[in-house]
């Protein structure tokens, strides 16, 4: 795969992002939770900084996130299916947050069954989950996290993707536009009857292709100093840097026209393999622990900070200007780090100033400032406590 590596400016591709109109909110204020696993009904408000979620395993603290990430996300982080969130024995889930950017508040809500979903905002139904995730930036940690090391290249995409998506209102569109495109090209190289238009198919793709390239270089350049002022922070003297491959092999360049000569000379092959083997759907992101590949250097451990560095990047990514911020929710906070990993995380948590959600067994680790709440959930229950 040709690699791409980018150093130098940032601020032209920076500015540009500032211009964008006001998208998204910064903090929820209120979260009501209905029918969500064993949670029957609860209500939180939450600091807009540190809110520790704390119980004894199988309590239901990572309900509390996993609703936090289906208003946003329209899923789970960890169940495919919406089926399994869903309380036994109800037809639907019903997640409400108050939110607001600072000047205005916004009441956000999803409800889904097993075959729907309704959002709403401010009382209007909105018709994609894109347009609410607009609404609510948040970064998700939890113990799976590490398969953006070990997993495949789509999970990678995704995070360079997420970046995208906060910055450039319009990439959404061009990527669900690239994607029909590609399965229009890949059903010409499938059916013989359909290959007379395999050129114009190709001659889309390519200009999709080059939009997308261009976005995720851009997030790129926004992530790299964010990534390392979290390597810094967390991972002492070790060297983390990140790489962007095309999709295409070595030496192929992205113009238009080497584009179409290298999609000719693969024609036979593609139409053999009966799909679309190049391009910015088949794009990876390394991640370099002190120059070698991390997943096959770092420790267990190492690991684990290796991603919360990339996820708190990916999250202060989206804060251009120091006007939106990201919400980050921690599930099963400090499981295998040691107590100086430990202690260095959470300073540096503190230090993000962004609204923190963090599930943990052990609450007594993190000790609660000023404004922090504290919420303990006891067989689905959820009740706020005092601050110590
Ligand atoms: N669809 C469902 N309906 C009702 N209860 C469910 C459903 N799915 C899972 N549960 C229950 O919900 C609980 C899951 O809670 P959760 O995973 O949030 O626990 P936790 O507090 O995060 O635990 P741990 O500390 O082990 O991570 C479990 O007790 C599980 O049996
Ligand atoms: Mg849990």
């Amino acid at each position: 795969m040709f690699i791409r590596r980018y150093r130098g400016a940032l601020c032209g591709y920076a500015n540009q992002a500032l211009s964008l109109p006001h998208l998204f909110v910064v903090l929820l204020e209120q979260l009501s939770i209905s029918h969500c696993r064993i949670i029957e009904a609860a209500e939180l408000a939450l600091s807009p900084g540190v809110n520790l979620i704390c119980g004894n395993n199988g309590s239901g603290k990572s309900c509390i996130l996993e609703a936090v990430t289906i208003l946003s996300r329209g899923r789970s982080f960890r169940s495919a299916q919406i089926a399994d969130v869903i309380r036994h024995g109800e037809e639907s889930m019903l997640i409400r947050a108050k939110s607001s950017d600072g000047d205005n508040h916004f009441n956000i809500g999803i409800e889904k069954t097993r075959h729907s979903t309704r959002i709403r905002v401010n009382q209007q139904d909105l018709h994609t989950q894109a347009a609410l995730s607009r609404f609510l930036p948040v970064s998700v940690i939890d113990p799976s996290s590490v398969e953006l090391l070990t997993g495949s290249p789509a999970l990678r995409r995704a995070y360079i993707d997420w970046i995208a998506f906060y910055l450039f209102p319009e990439f959404h569109k061009v990527w669900q536009s690239y994607r029909r495109i590609l399965k229009q090209r890949n059903l010409c190289l499938r059916v013989p009857a359909y290959l007379s238009a395999l050129p114009v198919w190709t001659d889309e793709l390519i200009k999709a292709q080059i939009r997308i390239q261009d976005y995720r270089d851009r997030s790129l350049l926004v992530l790299e100093p964010q990534l390392n002022f979290l390597a810094s922070a967390l991972l002492e003297n070790h060297c983390l840097s990140v790489e962007l491959t095309t999709g295409f092999p070595k030496g192929v360049e992205l113009s238009e026209e080497a584009q179409r000569t290298f999609y000719a000379e693969r024609r036979d092959s593609e139409i053999k393999s009966a799909r679309t083997l190049s391009g910015a759907h088949r794009a990876d992101l390394r991640v370099m622990f002190n120059q070698q590949p991390a997943q096959h250097t770092a420790s267990r451990g190492q690991l684990k900070l290796i991603v919360i560095a990339m996820l708190l990047a990916q999250s202060r990514s989206i804060d251009i200007g120091h006007e939106r911020k990201g919400i980050i929710a921690i599930d099963d906070l400090p499981a295998e780090l040691d107590s100086d990993n430990k202690t260095r995380l959470l300073s540096t948590l503190r230090e993000l100033d962004q609204q923190l959600l963090l599930t943990t067994t052990h609450p007594e680790i993190i000790p609660l400032h000023g404004s922090d709440r504290m919420f303990h959930v006891k067989h689905g229950v959820v009740t706020q406590q005092c601050n110590p």
